[in-house]
């Protein structure tokens, strides 16, 4: 295995609100490894944004409650004072979200907003940013670089803005990267594009991705690792093969089932029943135990833990070993 570059240890993350204290992530541990693409997938609203930005320093404690460590070249970024985690985010980690205009300022052209990272990050001038600037535009396939550099965004077509996001990330050469749901806001053949792209610029640059989405089709092609997320904790860890091939968590199976069906468009909607328990009040047991086909009175008592299932996979679910395959009818 190449080496850890970032190193999540037990992280919570709690919002204090007026319906009771929100674990929006609750004891989530996970290794990053250089030049690999990491996916973080599960349902909305599971705490895949809230841990991500949690690692960008973007959560503001107090008020929320943040425990756990954030191991960076060995060292704990949830100490770093304010101004260390700003120079942190924009030269050794960067972050895309899934609405590129929030990136920009309307009232700034491209040009402009490339240069301020340039310039801030990596102490260049206008003459030495800008061939830096225009060059990074081509590697993103934005045509007619040079005069797109003098253009607004409101110029610019969604999946334009999304890769003149990408650029603007890349450009200091991050060691990470956070992809927050980067394809959803945009139409599918733009989706593939950027996806492709994303992963040729991984390869060029090495940098190492978290990528997250609610999407597991669109991980399959991208990823070299998958973790699921459910209600606030990873539920099962693996390769990708792993995850498609020989998935163990029954959430991870009806996930990969819905993913199926889906491809079938006149058939009904595919779903896996009941609801995800409310962040505010998480049962003691499995948080999937209400949904679950296989439901024992344990799970309903006790959380399971990850567990070491082969060299590559993890599971936290007490009935591994056992049958829990959905019948067909
Ligand atoms: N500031 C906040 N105060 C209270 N609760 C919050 C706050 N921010 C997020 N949450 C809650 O934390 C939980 C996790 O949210 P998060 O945004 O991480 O979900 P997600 O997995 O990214 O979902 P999606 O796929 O919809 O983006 C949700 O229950 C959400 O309502
Ligand atoms: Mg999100």
């Amino acid at each position: 295995m190449t080496e850890k570059v970032l190193e999540v240890k037990n992280l919570k993350t709690y919002f204090r609100t007026m319906e009771g204290t929100v674990k929006a992530v609750d004891g989530v541990s996970f290794d990053l490894y250089e030049g690999e693409i990491l996916a973080l997938v599960g349902e909305s609203g599971c705490g895949k944004s809230i841990t991500n930005m949690t690692i960008m320093g973007l959560v503001k404690s107090p008020p929320a409650i943040i425990e756990g460590e954030i191991l960076y070249n060995g060292k704990n970024i949830l100490e770093l004072s304010k101004e260390d985690y700003r120079k942190l985010r924009g030269k050794e980690i960067g972050m895309i979200f899934q609405e590129p205009m929030s990136a920009f300022d309307p009232l700034y052209t491209i040009g402009y907003q490339l240069f301020e990272v340039c310039k801030t990050h990596l102490g260049l001038n206008k003459k030495d940013a800008k061939p830096k600037i225009i060059e990074m535009l081509k590697k993103v396939g934005i045509p007619e670089p040079e005069k797109r550099f003098d253009e607004y965004p409101h110029e610019m077509s969604g999946g334009m803005l999304q890769r003149i996001m990408i650029a603007m990330t890349l450009i200091t050469n991050p060691k990470i990267l956070i992809a927050d749901e980067p394809t959803t806001a945009l139409d599918v053949t733009i989706q593939a594009q950027v996806l492709n792209l994303m992963k040729n610029l991984q390869k060029e640059f090495n940098t190492s991705i978290i990528f997250i989405t609610h999407d597991l089709g669109v991980v399959s092609e991208l990823a070299d690792r998958v973790h699921v997320m459910y209600a606030g904790k990873i539920i099962e860890k693996s390769d990708v093969y792993g995850i498609y091939e020989t998935p163990e968590h029954p959430y991870t199976k009806g996930l990969l089932a819905s993913r199926v069906i889906k491809e079938y468009k006149d058939r009904e909607l595919p779903h896996i029943p009941g609801f995800v328990p409310k962040a505010t009040n998480f049962p003691d047991g499995c948080r999937f135990a209400e949904r679950c086909s296989f439901c024992t009175e344990k799970c309903q008592k006790v959380s399971p833990e990850l567990i070491k299932t082969s060299e590559i996979h993890e599971t936290a679910c007490f009935l591994y070993g056992e049958d829990t395959n959905e019948k067909d009818n």
